[in-house]
């Protein structure tokens, strides 16, 4: 098929004229197609039922093994009126769940995003944009989007927190925020938005007020705190911060699950320590990882090895089908562990899998987890 490309002669004043409407004309298109926010698109979720009243939040039974204090410290910060959650700690310990759930109970529908290096002050707060006509008009961002729900924002620590959030700042500390952006560009006397703290009956064309339902929950990941971008303390003053941990008894968190999945019957117990307990309580010496990637671990043995008991110690095929699992979703997360932890962990791994001490396969498992180590 022909395709018809345009030639404008630059010297040319008609040529010229008709390069910048064409010009105007398909930024105007591509500005009504594309949506507000690209790099930072909510995820919407409609859920439990919309109640401004104090909510008691229940444990889940969709999350094993977190510590009561999670539930005591939830439920202090929301009925001392604490407006902004952080959820913290090691990884795949239920961060993400608990802050859906935690939303679901709270509002009948939230938002949740998850941070990225590239958001900027625009995805997020927003800015000019073009739109049709040629010209320029603010686009509110993700944040001003969803202000009226729980907006989760997933991984915080992923993005340039205080440059993306600055704006919001004053705001979460209650004060009004005025934005370099104005109602109507051309016109230099129009009035600049403004952001308000607090929820206001019939706001102006030029604020933005959170709703009564709006508030921030937060997670962060302990472990990738410090290599990356760091929040300031004034901004950290903002939130309530909740630990959730690895759970305290590994080995009822896993007997726990597979009752639940029905990979062992109710009654059953192991007679010695299982051998994922084992080795998961040796990893968590050298770095506390919750249960997803044990989970996944788990789930990993089943696919292999479907005829697998769990609570017995592995047959040589089996002991096989466990060093898969942990090859692929626990060895990742043990990068710059210290050497002696990972001969500690590598020696654990032998023993509860029952493997011989100068085999080829114990080597393997030695051999990987010391390239991991500093
Ligand atoms: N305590 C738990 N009980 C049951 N399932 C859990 C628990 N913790 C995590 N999971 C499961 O592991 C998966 C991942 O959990 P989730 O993403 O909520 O963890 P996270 O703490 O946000 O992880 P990350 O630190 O990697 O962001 C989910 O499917 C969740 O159901
Ligand atoms: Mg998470």
């Amino acid at each position: 098929m022909p395709v018809n490309v345009p030639i404008y002669r630059g010297l040319d004043e008609q040529d010229r004229q008709r390069l910048i409407e064409d010009v105007g004309e398909t930024y105007a298109r591509v500005a009504a197609a594309i949506p507000a926010q690209e790099a930072a698109e909510a995820a919407e979720e409609t859920i439990g039922p919309t109640s401004l009243e104090p909510v008691e939040i229940p444990e889940f039974k969709e999350l094993i093994g977190i510590d009561a204090s999670v539930y005591r410290q939830l439920n202090a910060a929301l009925s001392a009126g604490k407006q902004h959650l952080m959820l913290y700690g090691p990884p795949g310990t239920g961060k993400t769940t608990l802050a859906q759930l935690v939303s679901g109970m709270l509002h009948d529908t939230y938002a949740m995003i998850t941070g990225s290096a590239d958001w900027t002050s625009q995805d997020v707060i927003g800015g000019y944009q073009p739109v049709s006509g040629g010209t320029v008009r603010f686009i509110p961002g993700v944040l001003l989007q969803n202000f009226d729900r729980p907006l989760i924002i997933d991984e915080l620590n992923r993005c340039d927190i205080d440059k993306v959030i600055g704006p919001l700042f004053t705001v979460l500390s209650e004060q009004k925020t005025t934005l370099p952006y104005r109602v109507d560009v051309a016109d230099e006397g129009s009035q600049a938005y403004v952001i308000l703290p607090k929820p206001k009956p019939g706001t102006a064309e030029h604020e933005f007020a959170p709703k009564p339902g709006w508030r921030i929950i937060a997670t962060i990941n302990s472990i990738d705190k410090a290599a990356l971008y760091q929040m300031s303390f004034a901004l950290m003053r903002r939130f309530s911060w909740i630990y959730v941990d690895v759970p305290a008894d590994l080995q009822g968190f896993l007997l726990a699950i597979m009752r639940q999945w029905a990979l062992v019957g109710e009654e059953a117990e192991p007679s010695s320590d299982m051998a994922l307990a084992r080795i998961w309580r040796a990893v968590n010496v050298a770095r506390a990882i919750g249960p997803a990637p044990i989970l996944d671990m788990l789930k990993t043995v089943q696919e292999i090895e479907p005829e697998i008991n769990f609570l017995r110690a592995p047959s040589e095929d089996e002991a096989k089908a466990y060093l898969d699992g942990f090859y692929m979703y626990v060895l990742p997360m043990l990068d710059g562990i210290q050497h002696k932890a990972a001969i500690d962990i590598a020696t654990e791994i032998r023993n509860a899998l029952q493997l011989p001490e100068e085999g080829n396969v114990s080597r393997v498992v030695e051999e990987r987890l010391v390239e991991l180590a500093v």
